[in-house]
């Protein structure tokens, strides 16, 4: 793996997967001790070019309990309102002594260009519709807090899967470790590749050890559309919760759109392990920062 950045899933081995894996286990038993890095404590950066909550966050408080200093960058604030570019603003903060720098953008392929023109590691918290990898590893690393293994696991993602970068760094996640994936949603919102492992919301509902809910991602959509029977046809409610497979697992990725695509009584539910995602945010993300620093100290 390219120690300095952390941009795609295409740039890892099955080998990388499985430390920062195992790390961001260790992490969340409390098996290695934190902070590592109170002495020389490094600066990250947190660039969100778009909208966050749990990623940005989690990255702050990840970096935060590695013993790291927290430098947010808040776009609405910033001089990039007063036409500054992008890679002005990247060039203050790397002159300020920032070390590792999360970014979340619209442009895809924008992580690669920025990071092959600075020193800072580049971290992907969001690359437009093309991945989230961060998203991915810590999507596994809850899984296996339930599953002995990834290989072979049965995970039905369901919804607006062609506009989700979730959807698209679990593709090359499925690849790597070996994941039976299959897709569910209207035929508008699968891309080619994912209308090749297409199944029904009946077959995803019987058969999956994990069915991943998405939201609709409006924002990126040309058109608008009518949602009107979209919860009853693709979303999970109550109903559809009945007939669930008792061991498989609720997931999704949030934000949720309750009434859209999910029930409040679903993201509660026992199979659910919504919330359990976001706690596994921070061991998972400590140990992608802990690599990371590894390419730049
Ligand atoms: N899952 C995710 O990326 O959530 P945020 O948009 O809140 O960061």
């Amino acid at each position: 793996m390219n120690k300095k950045d952390f941009i795609h899933l295409q740039q890892v081995t099955k080998d990388d997967v499985g430390k920062i894996l195992q790390k961001a286990k260790d992490f969340h038993r409390g098996t290695i001790k934190v902070p590592l890095f109170f002495e020389q404590k490094p600066v990250l950066s947190t660039f969100f070019l778009e909208n966050s909550t749990r990623t940005k966050l989690s990255f702050q408080k990840a970096a935060m309990d590695l013993g790291l200093h927290v430098l947010p960058f808040e776009i609405g604030s910033s001089s990039i309102n007063k036409s500054e570019t992008i890679e002005d603003s990247l060039r203050c903060i790397e002159e300020m002594g920032v070390r590792l720098c999360v970014i979340r953008c619209k442009e895809e392929e924008l992580l690669s260009e920025l990071a092959a023109k600075t020193s800072m590691s580049i971290i992907s918290g969001g690359e437009g519709t093309k991945s989230h990898p961060s998203q991915a590893l810590l999507d596994a690393a809850t899984m296996l807090n339930h599953f002995e293994n990834l290989k072979g696991l049965k995970l039905s993602i369901v919804g607006d899967c062609k506009h989700s970068r979730v959807a698209h760094s679990h593709m090359d996640l499925a690849k790597l470790m070996g994941i039976d994936l299959r897709f569910c949603g209207p035929d508008h919102f699968l891309s080619d590749e994912q209308a090749l492992a297409k199944i029904s919301v009946e077959e995803a509902l019987e058969s999956s050890d994990i069915v991943m809910m998405l939201r609709i991602q409006f924002e990126r959509h040309q058109n608008s559309f009518d949602t009107k029977d979209y919860l009853r046809e693709f979303g999970l409610d109550e109903l559809k919760l009945k007939n669930l497979n008792p061991s498989c697992k609720i997931m999704h990725p949030g934000p949720f759109n309750i009434g859209n695509e999910i029930t409040r009584p679903v993201v509660e539910s026992s199979q659910s392990l919504i919330w359990e995602q976001v706690k596994m945010s921070i061991p998972t993300r400590m140990a992608i920062i802990n690599d990371c620093l590894e390419g730049v100290l």
